[in-house]
């Protein structure tokens, strides 16, 4: 895993930044494997920013999303694709159809899981974008989630939930279930770049780095693909 130590989180975001404008500049129609949550936002008001300065065309970009709830539609504000479309895609000139996500309202949530499982198998990623949890999930995979699964629905913790309910008016209205690709689809991704930032993250990262390859601490799987780059800001960096 090739490291790179941040001073703060607008350098990381900057140092993220470049890694994802290589891929573009090598390959303007890239697959990208884009992820929610906080520490990935300062990433996407760079390439929105770089979008408005330089023109970069992200018309022949395909996307997948990592996650979303169980039971949120589309426009909701708490959901997943929401997030996407407000904090990135309409900021630049992707076109919405290339942008693919677990559909939280699916009716039958295995077929869903079959669906998306068979458009990763044939849109291989050239990067999947990653954050870290405190306890080392990626995306929704929780501690004990066995390394060749794939998309599947998972229960949140109740570590995640209380996490997650920052983003909502009440915990009570956190989703207690989501789709989330599963660690095999993940580490299928040419190239990973994991970004972690806080003090928070600091033992997961340690975990993730320097511990032994255990599904207890899912990010750990990382130390086994061939090309992943973890980009951690110095409080989350602090025990490397
Ligand atoms: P965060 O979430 O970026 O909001 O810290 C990361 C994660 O839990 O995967």
């Amino acid at each position: 895993m090739k490291i790179i130590i941040a001073k703060d989180y607008e350098e990381l975001s900057q140092k993220a930044f470049e890694v994802m404008a290589a891929v573009l500049d090598q390959n303007p129609n890239a697959v990208l494997g884009l992820a929610t949550g906080s520490t990935p936002v300062g990433l996407y008001e760079k390439m929105a920013e770089d979008h408005r300065k330089t023109g970069r065309s992200y018309k022949g970009v395909s996307a997948f999303n990592l996650d979303e709830y169980v039971g949120l539609s589309a426009d909701n504000d708490q959901s997943y694709r929401y997030f996407m479309r407000k904090n990135l895609f309409d900021k630049i000139d992707i076109d919405l159809n290339k942008t693919e996500i677990e559909n939280g309202l699916a009716p039958v949530a295995e077929e869903e899981c079959l669906r998306y499982n068979a458009l990763l198998a044939k849109t291989p990623r050239d990067i999947q974008l990653l954050g870290i949890g405190a306890n080392g999930h990626i995306a929704f995979n929780e501690p004990g989630t066995p390394f060749d699964t794939e998309t599947h629905v998972v229960d949140l913790t109740q570590n995640t939930i209380e996490m997650n309910a920052r983003f909502f008016k009440d915990i009570s209205e956190v989703p207690r279930r989501a789709f989330t690709m599963g660690p095999k689809n993940i580490m299928d991704a040419r190239r990973i770049l994991i970004l972690a930032s806080g003090a928070n993250k600091a033992d997961a990262v340690y975990g993730m780095v320097k511990g032994t390859v255990t599904e207890d601490l899912p990010a750990s799987i990382l130390q086994r693909h061939p090309d992943c780059v973890l980009i951690a800001d110095k409080e989350a960096a602090a025990r490397l």
